[in-house]
């Protein structure tokens, strides 16, 4: 039986199928998010070289693990996600990066990733930061698996032209200020950005 956790920005159980996808609500809201979530810009934002290997953190349906297996030259990509709706359904979307082997995905969470140290070049995150039980475990777990160098790249719902979904999902300004402290503590630097649905936090593991 999976645990029900509690998201650190509010305190309480985090239950929405999109937050926990589980079930039939869990599969519907998992093809809702593969059609309203488009993360094509993020690309830009990753800049994955040849041969980098890349993990994504609460990969949802899968459809940035399949852009990073169609659109970049990443040797291997890997998928965590607590739910095992979202890690079938992303295994069905990229079925023949899977079995080719490029692709990894696993049950894991942000601090629980369940790699070894150091062996990622490239590390994201896309709408789920706000809904880990614990922040600052996430961002030190993230840290831990980055190679020297490698970039970590946070977002959350918001930008500069955040649509309608975008808006009612952004944070205050108190929470987003929270995440670049976190990242700072354990990064010593931190850039924020914002691309149209999305605010940006990136960061480059430099020891
Ligand atoms: C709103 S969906 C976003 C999915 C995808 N990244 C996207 O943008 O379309 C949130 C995802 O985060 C996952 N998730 C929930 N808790 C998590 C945690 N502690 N660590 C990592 N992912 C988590 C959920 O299972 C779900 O797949």
């Amino acid at each position: 039986m999976r645990q029900t956790q509690r998201s650190w920005t509010t305190g309480k159980p985090v239950t929405s199928p999109f937050a926990a996808p589980r079930g039939l609500s869990g599969r519907l809201a998992g093809r809702f998010m593969l059609l309203t979530n488009k993360q094509d810009e993020l690309l830009d934002v990753l800049r994955v070289n040849a041969g980098d290997d890349v993990l994504e953190i609460g990969h949802g349906p899968g459809g940035l693990i399949r852009l990073l297996a169609e659109k970049t030259d990443a040797d291997h990509i890997y998928g965590v996600d607590p739910s095992a709706e979202m890690v079938d359904a992303a295994g069905k979307l990229n079925a023949a990066a899977v079995a080719a082997g490029r692709v990894t995905l696993r049950i894991g969470a942000a601090d629980d990733i369940g790699l070894p140290g150091e062996s990622v070049d490239c590390a994201v995150s896309v709408n789920n930061v706000a809904i880990w039980p614990d922040l600052e475990a996430g961002i030190g777990e993230i840290h831990r698996v980055l190679r020297i160098g490698g970039r970590a790249v946070i977002c959350w719902h918001g930008g500069h032209s955040a649509g309608r979904i975008a808006r009612s999902l952004a944070l205050p300004a108190d929470h987003l200020d929270r995440i670049g402290s976190a990242i700072r503590d354990r990064f010593g630097a931190v850039t924020r950005d914002q691309l149209a649905d999305l605010d940006v936090f990136t960061a480059i593991r430099e020891n």
